[in-house]
């Protein structure tokens, strides 16, 4: 082959495989076995392949024992703690797996990382910026901190349903301490900028703590290009079970003031870790990224590592949701509803597959009840985000119909979806 032939060769992009949903679906026994039941829920919880509850009973039958015993049993516990760091430290993109501690959720991380970021708040720099596109989980115990000395601005949406980077700098100053923003919103499916948040903070000395609570499925999350401080993330909605894990950079959690019994070592992630958390979903965890790995390897046979084999699937996956955001905006545009968030379809990079949205002249828990009895499981009410819910100018106690998909939902579930709301909305 001539030099400029194989130089044409190697710049020709590569043939795109067509995501393989159906491959996808079969290794989610749920899936099957509430057929014809359709998930449109995943923003509260998704379904595990089976990879995942293998690991679960796995550890539950092999090794229900306390980490830190001489016998095998606990040797293995060890041993599957350290593992799981090293994978989920693969599917953050981080410098070490010690910067990753687990626990029970991202609530109680928000928490613990805001009881610590109270402590070290000084009369020159105590300022904490949140916004109203936030899950309340990452508002509220920021709020809090007002208690102890804290001043708080909002990084207010725009019209547009959108958080832009141009209006949180104006906010930000030599006194801002924190800014606390989420990586998409878990109720409208707007993606967020956040490198560009972390330039801007770090601009000004301050730190950034992403919720990536709502991202964790649809697309690759790099704690290192994105440059962020700290970085929450709930497995059960990433196809693990219930737990959650903290990322944050080394020296950022090695200075951080948490609790800790005085036996335990003062650094990361040990100090982030107090008590014993749930092994069982840790186990189940590292094998929800050892399934994202297996997909990747089938959409990217050259991906020779761990994280090269992340990033296909999950490139793959977020390529493949465009598809379903397209799809969605039009069942929802055919059965007359109003959308929140991104609805143009030439911009569907800018979200992730989660629709808010209204039925003119139906409450929202009608549209669910009657979608739940078309066998289509979707969710109403506030979304835990009355601030956003006020923004919208929706009453709270009433809100708004959110479906969110992933990536083993497909075509032929959102045309049964669309035809299901159509009809609840020509019976109104
Ligand atoms: C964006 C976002 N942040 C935080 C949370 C709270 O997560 P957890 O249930 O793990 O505490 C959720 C849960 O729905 C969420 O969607």
């Amino acid at each position: 082959m001539s030099s400029s032939l194989a130089e044409a060769t190697l710049a020709r992009p590569k043939r795109e495989p067509a995501f393989p949903v159906a491959a996808v679906r079969a290794r989610f026994p749920a899936l099957k076995q509430a057929a014809p039941f359709i998930y449109f829920d995943n923003a509260a919880g998704a379904q595990a392949p089976k990879i995942v509850l293998d690991a679960v009973a796995r550890h539950l039958l092999e090794f229900n024992v306390q980490r830190g015993g001489r016998y095998p049993q606990s040797v293995e516990v060890d041993r599957v703690i350290v593992a799981a760091r090293e994978k989920v430290a693969a599917f953050l993109n981080a410098a070490d797996p010690n910067e990753v501690a687990f626990g029970m959720n991202a609530t109680s991380f928000i928490r613990l990382v805001s009881l610590a970021i109270g402590q070290t708040l000084s009369p020159e720099r105590n300022e904490l910026i949140v916004t109203d596109l936030d899950h309340h989980a990452d508002i509220s115990t920021w709020q809090e901190l007002r208690k102890t000395g804290a001043t708080l601005s909002w990084w207010r949406m725009r019209d547009d349903h959108r958080l832009h980077v141009e209006d949180l700098i104006p906010l930000l100053s030599e006194r801002t301490r924190l800014v606390a923003c989420t990586v998409v919103s878990h109720a409208l499916g707007s993606r967020v900028d956040v490198a560009a948040v972390a330039k801007a903070a770090h601009a000004v000395g301050a730190e950034l703590f992403l919720d990536c609570v709502h991202f964790g499925p649809h697309a690759p999350i790099d704690v290192r290009a994105w440059d962020c401080d700290y970085l929450v993330c709930s497995g059960y909605k990433a196809f693990a079970p219930h737990m959650g894990f903290l990322w944050g950079k080394y020296a950022v959690l090695d200075r951080l003031p948490t609790f800790r019994e005085e036996f335990i070592p003062d650094a990361p992630p040990h100090k982030i870790e107090a008590g014993t958390f749930i092994y069982e979903n840790v186990a189940g965890m590292a094998a929800a990224v050892d399934y994202v790995e297996a997909l990747g390897a089938e959409l990217d046979p050259d991906a020779a590592t761990p994280r090269a084999r992340i990033l296909a699937a999950m490139t793959g996956i977020e390529a493949y949701e465009r598809d379903l955001s397209r799809a969605m905006l039009a069942a929802l545009g055919s059965a007359g509803a109003t959308v929140y968030g991104v609805s143009d379809p030439d911009q569907v990079h800018l979200r992730v597959p989660t629709f808010s949205f209204n039925l003119p002249g139906v409450d929202p828990a009608e549209v669910v009840e009657r979608m739940a009895a078309a066998d289509i499981g979707i969710r109403d009410g506030h979304m835990y985000a009355p601030r956003l819910m006020e923004r919208l100018g929706l009453a709270l106690d009433k809100g708004c119909v959110r479906a969110s998909l992933v990536h083993y939902n497909d075509l032929s579930e959102v045309e049964r979806f669309a035809e299901a709301l159509r009809a609840v909305a020509a019976a109104a």
